[in-house]
């Protein structure tokens, strides 16, 4: 199939770039390196430098043969997007082109800003590129657990049944996210349910949790192939974060009282997701959303396995609450359905000692790359 990568340079896309090319489809990846200018804006860069993306696609074919083509533009400028979706002529558009972080989007009032037209508008984009240019293409879009919040119900996949007044109907399941980031997912469902509705567009819309991990088959090939590592408050997801603060010797920031649960999953997962979802598509007119996670963890819990993990390699861990930067419940009933990947056959990586020893011990490893004073939260909901 001809895939191609919007955010090919990101953490997720990088790994997914090579994944598929790997697989042997032809790929191309586009990216604008605004996660690399914000990294570099807000003190956040990550645990170790990697090359660009035309320089990773090179060492790539250089390492295993095989192609990624590469282009460098903003997937909110329409003219360079339409331009790459014509001349591709993509079968899938995986879309991770967003600003994926939080604390980011609650920083201050250009942040919220850009945050809200980035997202918006690559989506946008995307969704009329595919329109004029390549109606029949299935448009793949990274959204986040994050957009249902912490209902105090069973959180469905994507849809609801509602009866009201003697008649029934489906809808989106309600959506009530905690940060703005979160909140633009939440918009960009309900652009994507429109134009499905309005053009007959196939979609997959992922409600993803939290991803760990960094070594998939092609990122072992070669350091310059890992994806980058983020253990700073404003990139980093928790795992990674509390992985790097072990290696570091810093207690791990456990966010108030840590009863925050969330359903997470490894980098190899995402990977088979998005195999999964591109090779088993949607029908034209469907707008179908499956929850993207393999195990939940209360925050205390992801802190007690990092622990017990470090035990095993002789490195003493420490937890240590701290007060809660975020607006969200940290005791609440969290009970989302998982059903969608394991009907598509979906065999999970679990989150073993094994898989975070080696974690520990690369970061350890790379231990005078941390700069103490990211690890910490910088950024405030209120
Ligand atoms: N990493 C996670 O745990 C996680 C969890 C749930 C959802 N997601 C979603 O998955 C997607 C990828 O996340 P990630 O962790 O790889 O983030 P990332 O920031 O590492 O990757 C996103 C990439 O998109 C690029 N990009 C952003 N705006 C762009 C634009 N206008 N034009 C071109 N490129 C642009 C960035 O430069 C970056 O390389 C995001 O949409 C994120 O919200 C991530």
């Amino acid at each position: 199939m001809r895939v191609l990568i919007l955010g090919g340079d990101g953490y997720l896309g990088w790994p997914t770039a090579m994944h598929f090319a790997a697989a042997g489809h032809d790929v191309g990846a586009v990216d604008n390196y605004a996660r690399r200018r914000i990294a570099s804006e807000t003190d956040s860069l990550p645990l170790f430098a990697t090359p660009d993306l035309a320089q990773r696609a090179q060492r790539f074919e250089a390492t295993s043969n095989h192609h990624i083509d590469v282009w460098i533009g903003d997937c909110t400028d329409y003219a360079f997007l339409s331009e790459v979706v014509r001349a591709f002529q993509p079968e899938a558009i995986i879309h991770f082109a967003e600003q994926p972080s939080a604390p980011y989007s609650m920083k201050d009032f250009a942040t919220a800003r850009f945050t809200l037209n980035n997202n918006l508008n690559t989506t946008f984009n995307v969704l009329w590129a595919i329109h004029e240019h390549a109606p029949q293409c299935h448009l793949v879009k990274l959204g986040t657990m994050g957009e249902y919040g912490t209902p105090n119900i069973d959180i469905e996949e994507g849809w609801i049944d509602i009866h009201h007044n003697g008649r029934q109907d489906r809808f989106l399941f309600p959506r009530q996210a905690g940060s703005l980031y979160h909140t633009t997912k939440v918009l960009d469902t309900d652009l994507i349910w429109f134009y499905v509705r309005t053009w007959g567009l196939k979609c997959t819309d992922l409600m993803q949790g939290p991803v760990y991990g960094l070594f998939t088959p092609q990122s072992r090939l070669d350091k310059a192939l890992l994806p980058n590592f983020h253990y700073d408050d404003i990139f980093g997801t928790v795992l990674n974060r509390f992985i790097v603060q072990v290696a570091a010797g810093v207690p791990m920031t456990v966010y108030g009282k840590g009863g925050q649960v969330r359903g997470y999953l490894n980098l190899l997962d995402t990977l088979q997701c998005l195999e999964l979802a591109i090779t088993r598509p949607p029908a034209d007119g469907e707008l179908r959303i499956l929850n993207q996670f393999t195990e939940t963890f209360s925050v205390n819990e992801l802190a007690e396995r990092v622990k017990d993990a470090a035990a095993g390699l002789g490195i003493t861990a420490d937890i240590k609450p701290i007060a809660n930067p975020r607006n969200e419940k940290e005791e609440h009933y969290y009970n989302p359905k998982f059903t969608g990947f394991k009907a598509l056959g979906l065999k999970p990586h679990p989150l073993t000692s094994e898989v975070l020893a080696e974690m520990i011990d690369y970061a350890v490893s790379l231990k005078d790359n941390i700069v103490p004073k990211r690890i910490f939260p910088r950024v405030s909901w209120n």
